[in-house]
C-alpha cells in the first residue's frame, strides 16, 4: 500500500522529519526562509494526502477545491488567521494547529520586548558599538521602571497567562482584558478584570496577545493610543492587523504613547524604509515570538503527530475547533 503524501512548505533538516518517513511521504519546499511559491504549493497540494503550513501560506477556497485528497492541514503556529476554516470544513479537512507547546517561549518573548523598550536597550547596544559612548551621566539612556508598575493583557488566553506569571515575578500590579472573564486564572494570578477602555487609561504596559478575528481586527487605533498614557509602553505579541499602524506611527511620534516593541506587523515582512522601523522609541523584531529551537521542534513534532494521527484515522491532536 503506498504512504499518505505529505508536502510541508518550507524547508526542514532532515533530522526533524526522519521518524516519520516510514509511514508518510514526505516531500517538501526546497527553501526555509523564503515562502514557497503559490503555484507550487497548488501543484504540490493537488495529490497531497497533508499539508504542512506556515503562517505565511494562505490555505483557502481555491488550495482547497484544487486538493481532492487532502485530510489534515497541520500550521505550525498557534494562530491561524491564514487557514480558512469556513473551506476546511466543506472540503472535509481537519486544520491543526500547535498550541500550548509555544506558550511559554512566545511569552519570554514578549517580556524580553517589554524590557527592551523600557530600557531602552537596542538603541544603548547601538550607542556602544557605534563608538558613541563618551561619558557616563545622570540620565544617560534613562528608561522606564518595569517592577511595580501596571501591566495591561488584552487576552488572557495561554501566552497571556504565561506573561502575567512572568509580571507577577517582576512584583507588577497585573489587570486583563478578555471576551470573556477567567475567575481561575485571576486567582492564580493575582489579575484584575478590567474593561477594554480602563485598561488603556491605567496601564504602564499595554501587552496585546489576542487572536487576529474579525472582531479583534484595528483594535488599536487612533482612539485606543488616545486613551493611552503618555507614558505608555505598546507591546504586540499577537498579529500586526490587530493594530492600525499609522496610529501607532503618530503616536509614537507625537509622545501619546513612549515607545512600542513589536513582534509583529500588518505586512510581514516589514521593509526597514517603514515608518516604525525608522523610529527610535520603537523595538522591531522579525515575528520570532515562539523561535528557541526546542520550541520550534515541539511545533514540527506536533505537526508531523497531527498529520500522522488524521491520515492514519485518528482524531487530531491540537484540531483548531
Ligand atoms: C504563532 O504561533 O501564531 C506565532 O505567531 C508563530 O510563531
Amino acid at each position: 500500500m503506498s504512504k499518505p503524501k505529505v508536502y510541508i512548505t518550507r524547508k526542514l533538516e532532515e533530522k526533524y522529519v526522519k521518524a516519520y518517513q516510514e509511514q508518510l511521504e514526505i516531500r517538501m519546499w526546497e527553501k526555509e526562509e523564503e515562502p514557497v511559491p503559490r503555484e507550487t504549493l497548488l501543484k504540490e497540494a493537488a495529490d497531497a494526502n497533508a499539508l504542512f503550513a506556515v503562517l505565511s501560506d494562505s490555505i483557502d477556497e481555491e488550495l482547497l477545491s484544487k486538493a481532492p485528497q487532502l485530510k489534515v492541514v497541520a500550521n505550525m503556529a498557534v494562530g491561524y488567521d491564514n487557514i480558512d476554516l469556513e473551506a476546511c470544513e466543506k472540503h472535509d479537512v481537519i486544520a491543526a494547529n500547535t498550541p500550548d507547546v509555544l506558550s511559554e517561549t512566545t511569552a519570554d518573548l514578549g517580556f524580553s520586548l517589554l524590557m527592551a523598550a523600557a530600557r531602552r536597550i537596542v538603541e544603548a547596544d547601538a550607542w556602544v558599538k557605534e563608538d558613541k559612548w563618551q561619558a557616563w551621566a545622570p540620565f544617560f539612556f534613562a528608561g522606564s521602571d518595569i517592577h511595580a508598575k501596571t501591566i495591561g493583557i488584552v487576552g488572557m488566553g495561554r501566552i497571556g497567562e504565561a506573561i502575567a506569571k512572568r509580571a507577577a515575578g517582576f512584583d507588577m500590579n497585573i489587570q486583563y482584558h478578555n471576551r470573556s472573564r477567567k475567575k481561575d486564572a485571576e486567582e492564580r494570578l493575582q489579575a484584575t478584570y478590567v474593561s477594554f477602555e480602563e485598561l488603556l487609561e491605567t496601564s504602564d504596559f499595554v501587552v496585546t496577545v489576542v487572536p487576529h478575528t474579525k472582531e479583534t481586527d484595528k483594535m488599536f487605533n487612533r482612539a485606543a493610543f488616545e486613551k493611552m498614557k503618555s507614558s505608555a509602553i505598546f507591546i504586540n505579541i499577537s498579529r500586526g492587523k490587530v493594530v492600525v499602524e499609522d496610529a501607532l506611527v503618530h503616536a509614537l511620534k507625537t509622545g501619546e504613547i513612549q515607545a512600542a516593541g513589536l513582534d509583529v506587523f500588518e505586512e510581514e515582512p516589514i521593509r526597514a524604509d517603514h515608518p516604525l522601523v525608522g523610529l527610535n522609541n520603537t523595538v522591531c523584531l522579525p515575528h520570532i515570538g515562539s523561535a528557541s529551537v526546542e520550541t520550534r521542534k515541539r511545533m514540527v513534532e506536533l505537526c508531523m503527530d497531527n498529520i500522522l494521527a488524521v491520515v492514519s484515522g485518528e482524531e487530531a491532536i491540537t484540531p483548531i475547533s
